[in-house]
């Protein structure tokens, strides 16, 4: 008799979810998404990760984040965990280009969508995600050198330039350089005098700066640093040898983040091209698409600004990271 009740009991609990048609029934369970960050490297990244968090909690997807330490190695484990686990949607931002094929093939063999953000692989099949949302670094580095074109337009001397470059092999590292070269290389007077990468964080950025000014020292009309964090950390190397950031050593960089706002308005930085972080709402969008068979854009690319030292304190207000 205890057994019956329990039995009827069972049965009117699950009476409601059985009265629902099988599509309904599969609608109801979550999105999984497994998503592999490069690590925390800089105020972008914080930003970057931030945005992904806070608009799966949004979208009502189910988030596993696993964060990589800069390390590519701890991706590829993390992307087999994932297809282990058996997650509905794969993203990553990965660390660098190369390398990706045999893990992302694994990942198309179990089924599972890939989408690619922030940063993008150099792989044949491209069918081996389904899309790339992110910024045109190779654009981005572009703006930096068409401002600096602008700005030296009335020097008559050479004009030497020292580049820091983000992480090695990265795609953010390597376009930006290609970008600004492009632009840069129309007039010989700019002559990049030293590149070294600072790996996109603010104490590589400062060792590295200082190495180059004990190399070349008061020769260095401008500092390219292809992210902020590294700029702001070169900015502190260029103040304790005696020198004034943005007045005897013009600096560019990337990301236009809020210390990079801080440091516009305290005179320090010239100028900051925008890349935007703040990628999480359209991957939730594309991952539910993906997921519902929607069609979907091959590349989505970020819109960005540029801002120069002389609109930050009027910008600084509305910026969100
Ligand atoms: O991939 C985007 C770059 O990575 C950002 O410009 C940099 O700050 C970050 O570490």
């Amino acid at each position: 008799m205890r057994f019956n009740r329990r039995i009827l009991t069972l049965a009117l609990a699950c009476a409601p979810l059985a009265a629902l048609p099988t599509g309904a029934w599969a609608q109801q369970k979550p999105l999984v998404m497994g998503f592999s960050q490069v690590g925390a490297e800089s105020e972008w990244r914080t930003a970057n990760s931030e945005s992904i968090k806070s608009a799966a909690k949004e979208a009502g997807i189910e988030l596993k984040f696993s964060d990589a330490q800069q390390k590519q190695e701890n991706q590829i484990k993390a992307i087999r965990s994932f297809i282990a686990q058996k997650v509905d949607v794969i993203a990553f931002s990965p660390v660098v280009e190369s390398g990706w094929e045999p893990v992302l093939r694994e990942a198309k063999a179990a089924k599972i969508p890939v989408i690619l953000t922030d940063r993008a692989v150099n792989v044949k099949d491209t069918s081996l995600y389904v899309t790339f949302i992110g910024s045109d670094f190779v654009e981005e580095g572009r703006k930096a050198g068409r401002w600096l074109v602008e700005k030296m337009k009335n020097e008559k001397g050479e004009v030497n330039i020292v580049e820091l470059q983000g992480t090695v092999g990265s795609a953010p590292a390597i376009d930006r350089k290609k970008g600004f070269e492009e632009i840069i290389k129309a007039d010989p007077k700019f002559k990049i005098i030293r590149s070294q990468t600072g790996d996109f964080t603010r104490a590589k950025g400062k060792e590295v700066m200082e190495a180059f000014l004990k190399a070349e020292g008061k020769k260095i009309n401008v500092l390219y640093a292809h992210n902020d964090d590294m700029a702001i950390g070169a900015i502190q190397a260029i103040e304790e040898a005696g020198l004034k950031p943005a007045k005897d050593i013009t600096i560019i960089s990337i990301d236009a983040v809020k210390g990079a706002f801080e440091a516009m308005i305290a005179g320090k930085l010239n100028v900051s091209v925008e890349c935007s972080p703040l990628l999480g709402p359209q991957l939730m969008a594309a991952a539910k698409d993906v997921k519902a068979g929607k069609p979907i854009q091959k590349r989505i690319v970020t819109e960005e600004g540029i801002f120069p030292m002389e609109i930050a304190a009027r910008e600084f207000p509305k910026r969100k990271y």
